[in-house]
């Protein structure tokens, strides 16, 4: 099993970058303030899919931002995502639709700032890889 780290220092706040983890792209974001202030006020009753999918956490946490975004002290701007629409496997494009976090260009489904679904097709919220802090500036995937 591979691991991919991933140097956090070269993100900008409000950059998302894509890397590959096992074949498949990993977005990897440091959100600014707003999007997480807009995440954290999205109650769970809306979502479409409540359920977490962070392969970090219990199979039945809630889709909470806190849920969603990185654990640790200082850590919560960052959201690290697999990139592949769970629709139909196609690549969602970022900084993009209504709900400030991806389009996929396939058949429209739409993520907010947690990379939680807010429009189907797609039924599930962009699946959460494995991963952890190494350092404060760096994270290992896998
Ligand atoms: Fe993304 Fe169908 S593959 S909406």
């Amino acid at each position: 099993l591979s691991s991919t780290e991933v140097d956090l220092s070269q993100v900008a706040e409000g950059q998302m970058i894509t890397v590959k983890w096992r074949g498949k792209p990993v977005f990897v974001w440091n959100r600014t303030p707003d999007d997480i202030a807009k995440s954290k006020a999205t109650e769970i009753s809306v979502l479409l899919d409540p359920v977490a999918r962070n392969a970090n956490l219990p199979l039945d946490a809630l889709a909470t931002d806190e849920n969603r975004a990185a654990e640790g002290e200082g850590h919560e701007k960052w959201l690290v995502v697999i990139g592949i629409c769970t629709h139909l496997g196609c690549v969602p494009i970022g900084h993009m639709g209504e709900y400030d976090g991806w389009f996929c260009p396939c058949h429209g489904s739409e993520y907010d700032s947690a990379g939680r679904v807010r429009r189907g097709p797609a039924p599930e919220n962009l699946a959460i890889p494995p991963y952890h802090f190494v350092s404060d500036t760096k994270i290992s995937i896998g």
